[in-house]
Formats: C-alpha cells, structure tokens, sequence
C-alpha cells in the first residue's frame, strides 16, 4: 500500500520506523512544521509536506495529530481517494468521515516516544467505517504488530480510561516516590527489582491475589510512623492515605490472614 502519515509527533515517528520495516511505500509524511522531524532517519524518497499542499495520493493516510486538532482536519486537507485512520483513544472514528467516506482508527495501545530508538511490543485497537475498511486497516496494522484487536469506539475508549489509569497514575505515584528518595537521599535504583517483579508477576497472577503492605494487614503503628515521615511530601502523603484508605476498606475481611 502506498501510505501517507499526518503528523509529527511521537506516533506519526515511530509508525514511520514501523512501516519502514514492511514492503509498504511511505509516501508522505504532512505536517506543519518540518523541523520536528529533524534527527529522524527517513525513507529515502519521503516527500515532506504542509497541510495546504497538494497531497500526494495514498492507499491509506494515517493521522497522528491531537486530540484536539482531529475535528479541524477537514477544514485543512482536501482528500480523494483510500482510508484515512486515527491514532486516538477517545476520539471517535466519525470526526473523519467528513474528510474520505472510508475511514477507521489504529489505536497504539502503549506509550510512544519519538526519542527513544527501541520501539515496544504495541497492541493495535483497529477500527473500520465498514467491513472492508476494516479489513485492509486490519490486514496493514498486522503487519506491523503480532497483537492486533478490532474495537469499536466504546470499548477503544474504555481501553484508553485503563491505560491512563494504569500506566499514567502509577508513573505519577513514581515521580513523587523518586523526589522523596533523592530529597531523603535514597537510590530509587534500589526500587527497580521490586517494581520490575511487580509488574511481571501479572503474567502469572491477578493484582488481587497479591496485593502487600501495612494497608492490607491493617498496621495502623507502621501506617502512622509513614505517615508522620510524609510531612515534608503533601502529594505523596495524600496518596499514601487514600491508598490506604482503599485498600483497607476493600481487603478488611483479608487483614487478619495477611502476614507480609
Ligand atoms: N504518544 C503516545 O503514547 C500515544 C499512544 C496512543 C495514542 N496516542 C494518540 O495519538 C495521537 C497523537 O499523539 P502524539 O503523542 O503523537 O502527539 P504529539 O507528539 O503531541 O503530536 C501531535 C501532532 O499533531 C500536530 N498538531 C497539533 N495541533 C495542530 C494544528 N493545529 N495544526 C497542525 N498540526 C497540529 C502536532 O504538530 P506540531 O508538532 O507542529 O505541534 C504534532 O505533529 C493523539 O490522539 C494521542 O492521544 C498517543
């Protein structure tokens, strides 16, 4: 397939890496600002362009744009021919159908930096306007990932809820942990094999069944003293006591049982 890419942000890059890899021609990539893309390594032969250019002609054009500018993409690109796809979450696929009557999405379910070379494992959420849209943005998105799903938009969305509140709230959690370790002149290093085991045992076992700490067994002496400690870290200390709150509340019949 002959495909333009819309953007160029963290995704438009790192689908450009992607597609390299395949037998399919990156035509374009449309933006407006070529210089985001300095620093990238393109395909020979990629023409650069600017919304009001003519645009070259394509199987499929996939716009990595935000979520914001997505509804205003009609009122700046002029499009005869293939599908064009989104990237987004929480957007639904019909902001596109005003731009080519064929139009879907390729949600990356994982979080894309343009900067870092290594591309991750990326489970793709497609979507189509119709059962054979659905079937070539399906057909090309396996092409460039062994884990493809199709969802329509409620459930796309419902995956994007659980990955913000999943990976963004726990990398939060961790910015603050990191600011108490180095203002308490700690080596958050040390955290890693903990947090690495945590995330890997959920291969194995659910999140339920292994859930740990002084919430769980209800020490209130161990939850003061950290608490008391927390002062100085309002953020940090808020959490700690919702957290806490929670776990107790929901484990409360568990707490006599636990002993870790
Ligand atoms: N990054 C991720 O981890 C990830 C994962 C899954 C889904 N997504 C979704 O994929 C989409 C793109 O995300 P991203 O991370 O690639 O975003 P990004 O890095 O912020 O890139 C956004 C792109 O949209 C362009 N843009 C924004 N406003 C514009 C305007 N008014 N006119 C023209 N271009 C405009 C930006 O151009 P400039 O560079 O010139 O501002 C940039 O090329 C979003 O819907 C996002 O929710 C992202």
């Amino acid at each position: 397939m002959d495909i333009v890419i819309i953007g160029s942000g963290n995704v438009a890059i790192v689908f450009i890496r992607l597609i390299s890899r395949t037998n399919h021609r990156l035509r374009a990539v449309v933006c407006r600002n070529p210089d985001s893309l300095s620093g990238v390594t393109l395909p020979t032969g990629l023409l650069v362009r600017d919304f009001g250019d003519d645009i070259v002609p394509a199987d499929l054009y996939i716009a990595a744009l935000s979520d914001q500018f997505l509804p205003e993409l009609k009122d700046h690109i002029r499009l005869h021919q293939g599908i064009i796809v989104h990237t987004a979450g929480s957007v639904s696929k019909e902001v596109l159908k005003t731009i080519l009557p064929r139009y879907g999405v390729i949600y990356p379910l994982q979080s894309l930096r343009k900067e870092l070379d290594f591309v991750p494992e990326i489970p793709l959420l497609v979507d189509g306007s119709d059962p054979l849209v659905l079937d070539t943005v399906r057909f090309f998105a396996r092409e460039i990932s062994e884990q493809v799903t199709i969802a329509g938009d409620e459930i796309r969305s419902r995956y994007h809820l659980a990955a913000v509140s999943s990976a963004n709230f726990i990398n939060y959690l961790l910015i603050l942990v990191y600011d108490y370790c180095e203002k308490e002149k700690l080596d958050a290093d040390m955290l890693l094999p903990l947090l690495k085991e945590t995330i890997n045992r959920l291969e194995h076992v659910s999140p339920a069944e292994v859930q740990t700490g002084p919430a769980i067994r209800n020490d209130s002496d161990t939850i003061s003293r950290h608490l008391d400690s927390l002062k100085h870290y309002p953020r940090l200390k808020k959490l700690y006591e919702h957290f806490t709150e929670l776990i107790s509340e929901q484990f409360r019949h568990k707490s006599k049982d636990k002993t870790d």
